[in-house]
Order: structure tokens, then sequence, then C-alpha cells
């Protein structure tokens, strides 16, 4: 370790004359908490962040040749389903595919406390969000008849309570060998106005999780890379924790993402029209001859209300965050720094010890900023990136808010008029609402099934009956 005098003298060469100060007379074990945490950053990349993001910031001005996306449509049948399908079934059948959840957010919008996974979330009988795709696994496993790792990337705030979960519920039938857990990295925030990193308390820094796009980084260094590489496992089938209906493991899309002339088979991503111009996903798009992801606090208001002369939106192709990415592709990612991602910035209010006075600081106004990556800025630096249509029923279903759009009682509703469709397709009647969707709480464990064909042949009722509460 540095001794405080040459940490100090380092932090005074990049521009951070308060914290240097203060290093430079702290002592006990406040100083050894502080000066660890201050190792864990490389100091110059955080002075050229700051220099960046920092007072003075520039916005890039909005890009002049932005164009809707092009994609694979649900309608379109010029492409063959059935061979990519067979495809995708091969490589996950070999034992090359795994599943990757990012789980490292505070959920706050939701208002609960612990981890999102562990949120109560299936239609009838509260199974969290972990079980439920714990569950998928498995049956795809046996299904399959092979082994489908699962990576979970958590963060500082909820990796402990995450990893007690799994433990207390037995995994819910996995083998722990094949779960990784690990955790993503943090980012100091720093004052708005002035560019000084802040403390929490007077031995610890302020920070902030580095956004999902950090999985690059933290794949890496956890070790979860090579143990992929050690598997055989060839690519990733990505999702959010926060979508119970995400097909987690789905052989088209997979097979296209490997095998279509038109994927480079390194970052493939899926998407549903959007429900409404405003709806709060991020939006595919080309930027020049480049594939991104516009997210829709980004979207100019004028680019999302734009239709066309059939009164579509023309910019309709929504996130849903469902990716399959290739293990070669998150290695150059994570170990070329020519393939670094930009940060995105956001100006909250962090509180914050003041070493100057000793005091602490609530702000009652935006006073920081909070620096993250996002994994879909990787799409940019693929030779070729696909994207494929799929319908918004049978794949997303996200909790988000604690009511409202994207809440428990929309997810539950979606998860219902899933199942419903699936039973309907093999001929049960259905109770419905006068405007068309689902009269009942209807829960599919993914043990039953893991789409509509898994239930031919299976005893199934003839009818619900309205109002009912049923799991199968
Ligand atoms: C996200 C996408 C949006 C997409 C929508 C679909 C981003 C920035 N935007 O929006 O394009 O249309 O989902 O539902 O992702 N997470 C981490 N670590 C972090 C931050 C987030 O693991 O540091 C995880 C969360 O646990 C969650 C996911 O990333 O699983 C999404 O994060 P969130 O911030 O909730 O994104 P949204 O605004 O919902």
């Amino acid at each position: 370790m540095p001794t405080a005098t040459a940490l100090s003298a380092q932090l005074e060469s990049i521009g951070q004359s308060a914290l240097a100060k203060y290093i430079a007379g702290v002592q006990g074990d406040g100083a050894d908490l502080l000066f660890n945490e201050l190792q864990q950053f490389d100091l110059d990349d955080i002075a050229q962040y700051i220099n960046t993001y920092g007072p003075s910031f520039q916005p890039t001005p909005p890009a002049d040749t932005i164009a809707p996306a092009p994609y694979f449509a649900l309608n379109d049948k010029s492409w063959d389903r059935v061979t990519y399908q067979k495809k995708g079934e091969e490589l996950i059948a070999a034992g090359k595919v795994g599943c990757f959840t990012v789980a490292g957010g505070q959920g706050s919008r939701l208002g609960y406390e612990g981890p999102k996974g562990c949120y109560p979330t299936s239609c009838v009988t509260d199974k969290s969000l972990f079980e439920m795709f714990a569950q998928t696994i498995y049956a795809n496993e046996r299904k399959y008849n092979a082994i489908i790792p699962w990576y979970i990337m958590t963060s500082p705030l909820n990796h402990e309570q995450t990893v007690a979960f799994f433990e207390s519920h037995a995994h819910f039938g996995l083998d722990p060998k094949n779960i990784k857990f690990f955790q993503q990295g943090v980012m100091p925030s720093f004052d708005a106005s002035t560019g000084d990193l802040l403390l929490s308390d007077p031995a610890h820094l302020a920070t902030n999780p580095d956004g999902h796009g950090g999985a690059y980084k933290a794949l890496h260094v956890s070790g979860a890379l090579e143990d992929m590489i050690a598997r055989g496992v060839e690519h990733l089938s990505y999702f959010q924790v926060d979508n119970p209906n995400a097909k987690i493991i789905d052989p088209i899309f997979i097979g296209l993402h490997a095998h279509s002339p038109e994927s480079s088979g390194e970052f493939s991503s899926k998407m549903v029209a959007k429900a409404h111009a405003h709806e709060k996903v991020g939006v595919f798009c080309r930027i020049g001859d480049t594939l991104s992801v516009v997210e829709y606090s980004d979207l100019p208001q004028e680019l999302a209300e734009m239709t066309n002369e059939s009164d579509e939106l023309m910019f309709n192709a929504g996130s849903i965050a469902i990716h399959a990415i290739s293990i070669a592709f998150i290695n150059k990612i994570a170990t070329d720094p020519s393939y670094a991602l930009p940060f995105h910035r956001a100006v909250k209010k962090v509180a914050h010890f003041d070493p100057a006075t000793g005091l602490h600081v609530d702000p009652p106004e935006p006073n920081a900023i909070k620096l993250e990556q996002f994994v879909f800025d990787a799409i940019a630096l693929a030779d070729r990136s696909i994207v494929v249509e799929t319908d918004r029923v049978e794949e997303f279903a996200p909790v988000k808010n604690s009511t409202g759009p994207d809440s428990i009682e929309t997810s539950k509703q979606l998860q219902s008029q899933r199942a419903a469709n699936w039973l309907a397709a093999n001929g049960v009647t259905i109770p419905t609402n006068t405007d068309g969707s689902v009269n009942a709480a209807i829960e599919l464990s993914p043990l039953t099934a893991l789409c509509n064909d898994d239930l031919k042949g299976q005893d199934l009722p003839e009818s619900i009956e309205p109002g009912a509460s049923i799991q199968l």
C-alpha cells in the first residue's frame, strides 16, 4: 500500500485536492479502508472520466442519421425457423449454451427491500423470480439432457442476500456446481459542480454499481468466463431479473444468432413492437451504419412519435433486454481496450461526508454524477448484429414498478394470459373479460410446460371457471 504522502500526492496530481488533503491527515482503521478502496481504481482513468463527464461535460449532439433498425419480423415467413431451431437445439444439447441473469440493480422503483429476484411474482403460488428461472432451467436441462450453467450477476448491494436466498431454498433443485454468482463492480460518484470524489462516510468512498455493462469486466475478473470456456460454453442467453416470461432458452433465437448469415454470432437481440410511443423501453435504431439501442430517455420525442403511412410507429422496435452473446465476444469486450464501452451519466442526489468541514451533507437537489455502462452498447462493436421480433405476451411481463405499468399486477395478468393462450391452443376453454383478457389467474409451472406444444397429450381441464385461481 502506498504511504499517505504518496497517495495524497497522486490525488493532488489528478486534481483531487480536497481528498488529497484529507488523506494526508487521516489515521487509523478508517485510513486503511479508504486506502484500500482507492487502490481498486486506476486513478488516472478516474481523472479522465471526471474530465469527460464532470463539470465540463459536453453532451454528444443527437445523431442526424438515425433510422429504424431492420429486424426478423414475427410474421415474415421467409426465414427458415425449422432449420434454425434444429441448429439451436444442437448447441443446447451439446452443452454450448449457458444462462446469464443481470440482477445487480437496486429495484428502487418496485419499493422492495430485498434483491428483486426474491420478489414473489408467479400468479398463484407467489414463486420468486429466481425460482421461476431455476425451474425453467431445470426443465430445459431435462428436455435437452444437457447441463445449462447459470451465471448470476449481483452487486455489492445485494450479493450476500442473493446467495443466501439460493442456499436457503436448496438452489431450487439445481446443482449448485452449475450456478455461479459474481459481483459487478462499482464506480466512484463525484460532485457535479467541482468534480471532487465524494466520501459516503469518513472511511469510505461514495460509489454506485457500474451498470449492467460492468458485466463484461466482472465476468472476466470473477473467473466466470474461464469457467464457461472450461465447460465448452460458446454462447450465453442473457436476460434481466425482472421478466418472468423471458424465454430464457430459445433454440430458434440461439440458432439464428449463431448461424444466420446476417449475424456474426457475437451479439443478438429480441424486440417487441412498442405498445405506444412513450413506452419505457429502449429502441433498436440504425445510427449511420451501426445498430444501437437508444434508451427511452434519450429518444427525441418527435422520433418516438413519428409514424409511417400505415400510422404505425416508425421507431417501434422495443428492446425487451433479451440477448444472445458469444463467449469470444465477451472476452474481447472485457480484455481489449479498443473495445471499451462508453459511460452513461446521471445526476443524482448523493448524501456524503464533507472532508473539509467534517460534516455530513444531505443535498436538497441532485449534486453528484453517477457513471454506468450498458451491456447493449456492445452491439455497436459487433461485426453484424441481428434483432428478432417476438410476441409481447409470450416473452415480456416485466416487474419494475409497485403500481401502474410494468407492475406486479400487469405482470401477473400477462403471465396468466400466456398460460391461457397455451391452454386454449390445446383445447381448454378460457373465461374472458369483455375486453378479451383472461378472467382467471392461471399459473403454468415451467416443469409442466415450456411452450404450448409441451401441453399436448397432458391431462388438462376442459374449461376454467371465470375468476378461478389455478395452477398446473
Ligand atoms: C431496461 C433497459 C431498456 C429495456 C428495458 C426492458 C437499461 C439501461 N435499459 O430498462 O432498454 O427496454 O429494460 O425491460 O437497461 N442491473 C444490474 N446492474 C446495474 C443496473 C441494472 O444488474 O448496475 C440490472 C437490473 O437488476 C435489471 C436490469 O439490469 O435486471 C435492468 O435495469 P433497469 O435499470 O431496471 O432498466 P430499465 O429502466 O428497466
